[in-house]
């Protein structure tokens, strides 16, 4: 589509009308882009931004999981294109040390009878320099073309992304369990090992990130003992303080 408010919002509508997988939604731009906690996701022309229906192979209840694939999938892709210093930060962040070049918004989507499935949903900064960014975004960014140097194209950056999602969903498949793609996000991971504070539910706490679980939450150190995050935003306290 040249343009849509939110592709993620266009292929849960699909979806609801009876879609299945396979489906992508790609736009150009998007007027009402959407990152976690509907914080604003910006989307110039130049960007990369699209959604995946997964549904049947995977249920609603997947959701979280196929964040940290989506995030995965995406960190080869750029390796793939010579980028260094690709990191994975929870949940679903991809950067470069650390400026944020992607996103990921994994959505559970429910019909009202049997059928659910998920949708991902991935933003990435491709040929759009972040001179043209407006000011004071959120927290540091990179794009592609200010790593790299040049311009890239989207349609191929698309595909890349789209057969790393379709070869780890076979290994989840054949493995009948996400415990690769949990190997693959600990050794990209920029969180794990590092001290974090975290906003969950209005409160904050600090802590070292030991880990992930197989549920893909995020286990925490605090001085109150081993702490499971499930929707929390995570700072990296060790490089941004
Ligand atoms: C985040 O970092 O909070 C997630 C950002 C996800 C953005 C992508 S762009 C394509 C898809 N459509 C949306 O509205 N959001 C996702």
């Amino acid at each position: 589509m040249d343009s849509v408010g939110s592709t993620n919002t266009e292929a849960k509508s699909l979806f609801a009308q009876g879609e299945t997988e396979g489906l992508i939604v790609i736009a150009r731009t998007q007027t009402a882009g959407r990152g976690r906690k509907d914080r604003p996701w910006l989307s110039p022309i130049g960007g990369l931004y699209f959604s995946i229906v997964l549904s049947p192979r995977l249920g609603a209840e997947n959701a979280p999981l196929l964040g940290l694939l989506g995030a995965c999938a995406v960190a080869r892709s750029l390796k793939a294109l010579g980028i260094k210093n690709v990191g994975l930060k929870w949940p679903n962040d991809v950067l470069i040390g650390q400026s944020k070049i992607a996103g990921i918004l994994s959505e559970a989507v429910f019909t009202g009878d049997e059928t659910a499935g998920a949708v991902i949903g991935i933003g990435v900064n491709q040929n759009c320099p972040i001179s043209d960014m407006p000011p004071g975004l959120q927290w540091p960014t990179t794009s592609v073309v200010d790593e790299i140097g040049k311009e890239t194209s989207v349609e191929a950056l698309l595909c890349s992304i789209v057969n790393e999602i379709d070869s780890f969903l076979q290994v989840v498949e054949h493995e009948s369990s996400f415990a690769s793609v949990l190997d693959e996000w600990r050794d990209a991971s920029s969180t794990l090992g590092v001290r974090v504070r975290v906003y969950e539910d209005g409160k904050t706490t600090e802590g070292v990130a030991k880990d992930i679980d197989t549920d893909g939450t995020l286990i925490v150190e605090t001085e109150e003992g081993l702490v499971n995050v499930l929707l929390g935003d995570v700072s990296h306290l060790k490089t941004e303080e």
